[in-house]
């Protein structure tokens, strides 16, 4: 029979500070952050992004500051996502393959000047192609799976061999995993982990990003015949179950507060290192909370963080990661 009331008061242990932080069953640190950053064309180059107020587009130099910033505040990693300039953009988006592209110097740099902080790469082809889909479009408008695939491994080895620390397929073809694992495999890049955006769903969310790395004018249509229908959870259990046997590394789950519950189920489920990315309209929404008086900024995103690592994730991508960084060294 459970004990009742008065003998237990579970406000007890809730009534000091330090009893508060002595009963925390979860614990956040600047180590379980991800910075997603946005890297622009240019030298000294400053561009804040209107849609996200606070994050800036920096170019190569600007990038590695922030690395030095993120190494500093104890972050793991960083995700770097370019702003092609338009004149480098095709339906084929073959930029994604240029060894010299933004995102290449930007990785190459970064491990030159900050090698202990990990850099994230994301596969897809969306900053790279003028219609703005994650893949390439046959004439009938749809996102064709296999040659999309053989076009991400392209990117995806480009991305290794700059130095990238893991790779972060985003463009939800079926089958891309294990071929971009194979192709790791055969050309060294043993230790390069791959994390799999497996639950990515389309999603409202987003639209900021697509402002920052300059795809939302370009965008034709929407991502519903890849990414996932938000009526959906145990696909996603599908998904996660197959980029696991194709050989992922860590699985994610995007967006990040509306999908707890997938990644409290997949946790369960597999057991395996999940994260979530508190995506750009997420980080909006607080913005505009804030700008609005409904709630306060360093509240909010302390809770929005914290509720991630109880839902079971090892890590979050979000564009606090700074600023949350920074009040855990408080
Ligand atoms: C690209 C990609 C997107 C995001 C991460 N990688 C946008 C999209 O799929 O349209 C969204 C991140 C965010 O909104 O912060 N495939």
């Amino acid at each position: 029979m459970t004990a009742r009331f008065p003998a237990v008061r579970l406000r007890r242990t809730r009534a000091s500070a330090w009893s508060r932080r002595l009963h925390a069953e979860t614990v956040l640190t600047a180590a379980d952050l991800i910075w997603p950053m946005f890297i622009a064309e240019g030298q000294g180059v400053e561009e804040p992004i209107a849609a996200l107020p606070g994050v800036s587009r920096w170019s190569v130099d600007g990038i590695v500051e922030r690395g030095r910033e993120a190494r500093d505040l104890g972050i793991a990693c960083v995700a770097l996502f370019p702003n092609t300039p338009a004149h480098l953009r095709s339906d084929d988006g073959v930029e994604a393959a240029n060894p010299d592209n933004l995102m290449c110097r930007a990785i190459r740099a970064l491990k030159d000047a900050v090698p202990e902080v990990g850099v994230l790469t994301d596969v897809a082809l969306d900053p790279y192609t003028t219609h703005g889909h994650d893949g390439l479009v046959d004439a009938a408008g749809y996102v064709v799976n296999d040659t999309t695939a053989d076009a991400l491994v392209a990117q995806a080895l480009n991305q290794a061999r700059a130095g990238a620390d893991i790779i972060a397929p985003s463009d939800m073809m079926d089958g891309r995993i294990g071929l971009i694992r194979d192709a790791l495999e055969a050309d060294g890049h043993h230790n390069v982990q791959i994390m799999s955006y497996s639950a990515k769903y389309a999603s409202a969310f987003y639209g900021p990003f697509r402002d920052a790395v300059g795809s939302r004018g370009l965008l034709k249509g929407d991502k519903k015949t890849y990414q996932m229908d938000s009526a959906n959870a145990e696909e996603a259990l599908r998904e996660v179950a197959l980029d696991l046997a194709e050989g992922a590394d860590s699985v994610m789950v995007k967006p990040g507060l509306p999908y707890l519950d997938i990644v409290a189920r997949v946790k369960q489920r597999f057991e395996v290192p999940v994260f979530a990315y508190q995506v750009s309209g997420e980080y909006a929404m607080i913005e505009a909370a804030v700008a609005a008086g409904a709630g306060e900024r360093d509240a909010l995103v302390m809770e929005t963080l914290m509720a991630f690592k109880r839902a079971g994730c090892s890590g979050v991508l979000t564009y606090y990661a700074a600023h949350a960084a920074r009040l855990l060294a408080r």
